[in-house]
């Protein structure tokens, strides 16, 4: 029997809350096979602070590379708004994508047919929606240096962020969307703001090199980043896969999230290059969400995103194509049954808390499965 080593680390805020679901799924998959999971835990964000002073450590960072997986929940709070930048919660997360060199990061949009009713949009702008961020994770502004906040000695500061990309880089990120795109309805959208920055000239000139090169048959249109905010929330349905760097990245796909009903049910890979000999790659599996800490503790987080995360992780890093379907289609049969916890509750709907619903989940999976 094959056995795949998780590295579990829950996080702050809401983190260990959806994680414990994410457990009850693992027990499942491990009762009924065919593959094994093994589970480690670690503290990463401003639970690590807490206990060691820094928001990762080098340990941890080496577990990370060893394992198959990491199952990743959320960081950061208010709690650790006062500790010094370095050490800051978020440090520990851009740590592991950097030091794993996860730089794609995949955030499927889809809108699951009972909640086309919870979003903040129409239902006929969203329904049926199933489109994909592909987020350059490990460049840009998020790492360029200098990044530093200096005094100028006449009472004011400067602050410098620095956004760089070296061609390599736009290669290897397009590389992924085109290939996404190949498998799904074979269009990428590129989004940048070539006419205001450098780096978006580059990124323009790069992703039109590979396409001319490598993938001629795949659909290839650009599209400014601000503009193509707007038509998101316009008519998200004319996209298929949208690329983008780090910053432009993370905005959109919060965006995104919102299409889907609620930011609680965007799911993420992040993932390295595939090793051309062992032909694995380092991956991450975490929420788009954060840590919520205003809900933290209170037992009605959403854990779907980060169930829906695992099952990204039984997709690509396991290929247990069926087992990742099975996740998929109790979490649609779960809200079909009107199962809803208070960020997309709506009308007639019967709200539940975390616990609940994550039970609910694996109740639907047994089923689906024909397992008592
Ligand atoms: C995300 C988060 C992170 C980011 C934070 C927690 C550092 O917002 O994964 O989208 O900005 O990348
Ligand atoms: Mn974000």
């Amino acid at each position: 029997m094959t056995t795949h080593r998780l590295l579990l680390i829950p996080g702050d805020g809401i983190g260990p809350e959806v994680m414990g679901e994410v457990k009850k799924v693992i027990a499942f998959l491990n009762e009924r096979g065919p593959d094994r999971f093994e589970t480690e835990e670690a503290l990463v964000g401003g639970c690590c602070y807490d206990a060691h002073g820094v928001a990762v450590t080098d340990e941890t960072v080496a577990k990370a590379k060893a394992a198959d997986a990491v199952i990743f929940g959320s960081v950061g709070g208010p709690k650790w708004d006062g500790v010094p930048f370095d050490v800051r919660p978020e440090a520990g997360l851009l740590r592991l994508r950097k030091d794993l060199t996860l730089f794609a990061n995949i955030r499927p949009a889809v809108c699951y047919p009972a909640l086309a009713e919870s979003s903040s949009l129409k239902r006929e702008v969203v329904e049926g929606l199933d489109i994909v961020i592909l987020r350059e994770l490990t460049g840009g502004v998020y790492f360029g240096e200098p990044k530093t906040i200096t005094d100028l000695g006449n009472g004011q500061k400067r602050a410098v962020d620095t956004q760089v990309y070296d061609t390599y880089e736009i290669e290897r990120i397009a590389r992924v969307g085109f290939e996404l795109a190949k498998k799904r309805r074979n269009k990428l959208t590129s989004m940048e703001k070539r006419n205001v920055m450098k780096t978006g000239v580059l990124w323009h000139e790069v992703i039109n090199q590979v396409h001319e090169r490598e993938f001629k048959e795949v659909k290839l249109d650009h599209v400014l980043a601000d503009a193509g905010g707007m038509q998101l929330v316009r008519w998200p349905k004319q996209f298929d896969v949208i690329v983008c760097d780090n910053l432009f990245g993370d905005m959109l796909s919060d965006i995104a999230a919102m299409l889907t009903g609620s930011l609680g049910m965007l799911p993420s890979a992040s993932l390295g290059e595939v090793d051309p000999k062992t032909k694995k790659r380092r991956a991450l599996y975490e929420p788009v969400h954060g840590s919520a800490p205003d809900i933290a503790g209170k037992g009605i987080a959403n854990p779907i995103a980060m169930i829906a995360s695992f099952a990204m992780a039984l997709r690509y890093s396991f290929a247990l194509l069926n087992e990742a379907d099975l996740i998929d289609q109790a979490i649609a049969a779960a809200l079909a049954k009107g199962l809803r916890t208070a960020d997309i509750k709506s009308e007639g709907m019967t709200v539940v808390g975390t616990a609940q619903m994550g039970d609910a989940i694996v109740a639907e999976m047994r089923t689906l499965a024909g397992v008592q």
